[in-house]
C-alpha cells in the first residue's frame, strides 16, 4: 500500500520512518518533505495547503493511506475537502475534519467544548475590541499574575503570553485586539494560570475508541534551565516519570473520554489523532491545550517507543473498528530528542549553511530526523528554525541523552545551537 503523509518536519520524517518499518506500507511520498531520505520515501514538491494538487496525487499514484501531520491544513479542511471527493472514497485518513480541527484551530472553541463536558481546566473568559474595556476590567478584578493570554486562532506557537504584571498583562490585551497576531488575536482568551508540570499525552481515536500512545514531554524554551523565548520545542522525553497508572486513569476517566464522547454527541467526525497538553496540579490533570495532530518534537521520542505496527491501527480508523485491535505495545526503555536549531532561532536566523556527519547507519535506537533542512546538489542544507531531532533509546533518561548528545558532537554546521540540559528536571523529581 502507498501512503501520504502532508509536512515537512521532523514529526513527519519520525512518522515516516516508523509507518516504513510496516510490511503493508511500500511507498511513502512525503508532500512537501525536506532534506531527510528515509527509506520507502520520496519527497513531491506539493505544499500543505494545496489540496487540489495533493488530490490529484493520491489520484494518479493510488495512494491508500493519507496522515496529516501539521494543524494548518486540518484547520483548513483538508480531510473535509478529500472526503467530499467521489473517487476518494476508499481512501484511510488520518486527521480530523475542520470541526474536529476547531479544537486546536481555536482556543474560544475549545474551552467552551471543555466547560459542555465537564473537562478539567483552567477558569477562562474571552474577549474581543468590542469588550476590551472589560477584558481590562476582568484582568483588574478577577485575575491575579502570572496572567495567561491566548490568541483565539493559530498564531504558530506563538499565541500564548505570560505576563508577570498587570500592567503588562493590560499592555497585551490592547495589543493582541489591536491586531498583533492578525486575525487570530481577534479574540483573545484570558485563562486563570496553573502551576504544575507539563505533560503531553496522545491517543489515536476512531471517534468512538481510542489507543493510548506513549506520553511525552516537551522542552518548549530556547534556553537551558527553561529560560528565553518560546519555541516549537527543544527537545522531548518519553515516557514522562511522573505520568504513572494512577494519573493517566485519572485523564482517561476525567479528560481523554469525555474528550471522545463529547465530540460524537456533537456530532463531529474525529478520526485522527488528539495531543492533550496537559498540566499535572498536585497529581489531578487539567487541559492546557488541545491539538488536533501529534506534537513535533515529541513525535520523535513517541514513534521510537511504539512496538507494535501503527498501520493496522491507522487503517481500522475508516470503520471505526480501532476497539477491536489489540492496545499498542510501548518498548520500556526511555526515548529522549534533542532539536538542534540554527544561531538565532526563534528570532531571525540565516538558512542554506551545509550539515556535515550524517553519514552512518541509523539503527532502531538512534536516528537523527531531519527538521528544517533542504536537499540540494552539494548536500543537505539547513533551511529552518529547527534544523534536526536526534532520538535515542536507553534503559534510562540518562542513557538515552548520552548516546544523543555523543552523536551531535559529529554533527556540524554554521551557528548549530541546541540545549544540553534535556531531561535535566525529571533526573530531580
Ligand atoms: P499553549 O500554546 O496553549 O500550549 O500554551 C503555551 C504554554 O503556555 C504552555 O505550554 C504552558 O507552558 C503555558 N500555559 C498555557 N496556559 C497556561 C495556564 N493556564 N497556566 C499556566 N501555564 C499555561
Ligand atoms: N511540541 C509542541 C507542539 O507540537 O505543539
Amino acid at each position: 500500500m502507498k501512503a501520504l503523509i502532508i509536512g515537512s518536519g521532523g514529526r513527519e520524517q519520525a512518522l515516516a520512518w516508523k509507518i516504513g518499518l510496516s510490511d503493508m506500507i511500500t511507498h511513502i511520498y512525503m508532500a512537501p518533505g525536506n532534506g531527510g531520505s528515509l527509506p520507502k520515501c520520496l519527497n513531491v514538491p506539493i505544499g500543505v495547503t494545496q489540496f487540489e494538487s495533493i488530490a490529484q496525487l493520491i489520484k494518479e499514484k493510488e495512494i491508500e493511506l493519507v496522515i496529516v501531520g501539521p494543524e494548518v491544513p486540518l484547520v483548513e479542511g483538508i480531510v473535509d475537502f478529500l472526503q467530499a471527493d467521489p473517487q476518494l472514497s476508499h481512501l484511510h485518513i488520518v486527521g480530523p475534519t475542520k470541526a474536529g480541527a476547531e479544537l486546536e484551530g481555536s482556543k474560544e472553541f475549545a474551552k467552551a467544548f471543555m466547560l459542555r463536558h465537564g473537562i478539567p481546566t483552567a477558569k477562562y473568559r474571552s474577549f474581543t475590541s468590542e469588550t476590551l474595556e472589560e477584558g481590562l476590567s476582568y484582568l483588574r478584578e478577577e485575575e491575579r499574575p502570572p496572567y495567561v493570554l491566548k490568541a483565539d486562532g493559530l498564531a504558530a506557537g506563538k499565541g500564548v503570553v505570560i505576563p508577570e504584571t498587570l500592567e503588562e498583562a493590560e499592555a497585551e490585551m490592547k495589543e493582541m485586539l489591536g491586531g498583533k497576531f492578525g486575525a487570530a488575536g481577534a479574540t483573545v482568551v484570558v485563562e486563570s494560570h496553573l502551576s504544575g508540570i507539563e505533560c503531553s499525552v496522545f491517543v489515536l481515536t476512531d471517534g468512538r475508541d481510542y489507543m493510548l500512545l506513549p506520553t511525552a514531554k516537551d522542552y518548549k524554551r530556547i534556553g537551558e534551565g527553561d529560560t528565553g523565548l518560546n519555541t516549537g520545542g527543544m527537545g522531548a522525553v518519553s515516557p514522562v516519570p511522573f505520568v504513572d497508572d494512577a494519573f493517566i486513569q485519572k485523564v482517561e476517566e476525567r479528560i481523554i473520554r469525555p474528550t471522545i464522547q463529547g465530540l460524537h454527541s456533537e456530532g463531529i467526525d474525529y478520526r485522527g489523532f488528539i495531543f492533550f497538553g496537559l498540566m499535572n496540579v498536585a497529581g489531578d490533570p487539567y487541559v492546557i491545550e488541545y491539538n488536533c495532530r501529534m506534537g513535533d518534537p515529541e513525535t520523535e521520542a513517541v514513534m521510537l517507543r511504539i512496538k507494535g505496527d501503527l498501520v493496522g491501527s491507522m487503517l481500522a480508523l475508516k470503520e471505526q473498528v480501532l476497539g477491536q485491535m489489540e492496545p499498542l505495545l510501548e518498548f520500556d526503555q526511555v526515548a529522549t530528542t534533542v532539536v538542534t536549531v540554527s544561531k538565532g532561532y526563534p528570532e531571525a536566523y540565516e538558512k542554506g549553511y551545509p550539515i556535515t556527519g550524517l553519514e552512518g547507519e541509523a539503527t532502531h535506537d538512534l536516528q537523527i530526523f531531519h527538521m528544517g533542512t533542504a536537499s540540494q546538489e552539494e548536500g543537505v542544507v539547513t533551511s529552518g528554525g529547527r534544523v534536526l531531532a536526534i532520538s535515542s533509546m536507553g534503559d534510562t533518561i540518562q542513557e538515552a541523552l548520552d548516546k544523543a548528545y555523543h552523536r551531535l558532537q559529529g554533527v556540524h554546521y554554521e551557528g548549530i545551537t541546541y540545549r544540553h540540559d534535556i531531561g535535566q528536571d525529571l533526573l530531580k523529581l
